[in-house]
């Protein structure tokens, strides 16, 4: 008799269900036409696309990049064709490659996030809607949506309101808070169905021979491995508050191994980033590593693993 014994990879994000666990990370894939020719996309629970805001964008100034040790800075800001264009562009391709698709959105006030929300109201065959809340709001003095309770709960009512149906909305929550719990709870009152767990880490870096800022923007957020102690932190506070939320986690993944601490944490899905930049298969590599690893310590399913961490 064979001992093979089918492996239950499969999560779930609201009412959506994924065969994958492991998805890009928004910013850090574009809209998936290049990851495209490494892998078949289906490979992935889904292509999180880059935040598409409602007008194009050109960004920050330049330099918008620095290496630090164990991860880098960047200053991209929002960069993007603007919601008309991936309407017309990069979904029909999406559609076309059989990726499952979660589309980010960002904003600069309450209004955009809901006209976004309205505008892809109508599009066929999404996964999910992932909300990307650490954007300055330019109605409130430029302060973070993701730092204030308020505005984030705006945010999200705005976006379930206009969005309509049972799309899963997915809330991305900044590390930069004193209390990160207290913002995932109002998020999830205002309708989010999921979490996703971390964004970078605003830092900053100081050539000492120019003495000034390396980034023209000053400041940027830290990614790669240097967060990931960060987002396991996060994940791990979260998912002992609201138990029954699922989290896709992320901040420096780039093994099975950081994988599986994110999903002993409490995480449903993990979202691969920078990790990409240097290997762009590097979503398959932990997908695989993820699958032996969970075999190994006996698991059946994906799903039996998540929060294992945790006292129950
Ligand atoms: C170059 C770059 C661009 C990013 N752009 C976005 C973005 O458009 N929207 C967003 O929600 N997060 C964005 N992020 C954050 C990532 O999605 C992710 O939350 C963060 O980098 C931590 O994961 P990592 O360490 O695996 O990169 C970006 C990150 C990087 C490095």
């Amino acid at each position: 008799m064979s001992d093979f014994k089918a492996f239950d990879f499969r999560t779930r994000f609201g009412t959506k269900h994924f065969p994958s666990p492991i998805f890009t990370a928004s910013g850090c894939a574009g809209y998936g036409r290049e990851l495209s020719q490494f892998f078949d996309l289906g490979e992935l629970g889904a292509v999180v696309t880059k935040s598409i805001a409602v007008k194009p964008r050109s960004g920050r100034p330049t330099p918008r990049m620095a290496e630090t040790p164990s991860g880098m800075l960047n200053s991209i800001g929002l960069q993007g064709p603007g919601i008309d264009d991936f309407l017309e562009h990069d979904i029909p391709w999406l559609r076309e490659s059989g990726a499952r698709t979660i589309v980010s959105i960002s904003g600069e006030s309450i209004e955009e996030y809901a006209s976004l929300a309205r505008r892809l109201r109508s599009v066929t065959g999404l996964s999910g809607i992932e909300v990307n809340i650490s954007c300055p709001n330019v109605e409130n003095r430029g302060l973070v949506f993701a730092c204030d309770p308020i505005a984030s709960r705006s945010v999200v009512e705005a976006v379930r309101r206009n969005i309509g149906g049972e799309l899963p909305i997915i809330v991305k929550l900044s590390p930069d808070v004193t209390d990160i719990v207290a913002i995932a709870r109002e998020v999830v009152d205002a309708g989010a169905d999921g979490l996703a767990l971390i964004n970078t880490v605003l830092g900053m870096v100081i050539d000492i021979d120019a003495r000034r800022p390396k980034l023209a923007g000053i400041t940027g957020g830290l990614s790669g491995p240097a967060i990931r102690p960060i987002a396991v932190r996060a994940i791990y506070q979260v998912h002992s508050a609201l138990p029954n939320i699922p989290i896709l986690g992320m901040g420096g993944v780039a093994s099975g191994r950081d994988a599986l601490e994110l999903v002993f944490a409490g995480a449903s899905g993990i979202s691969i980033g920078t990790a990409t930049f240097g290997n762009p298969t590097a979503a398959i590599v932990v997908k695989t590593e993820l699958e032996n690893l969970l075999k190994e310590r006996g698991f059946t399913s994906f799903t039996e693993a998540i929060g294992a961490a945790h006292e129950r």
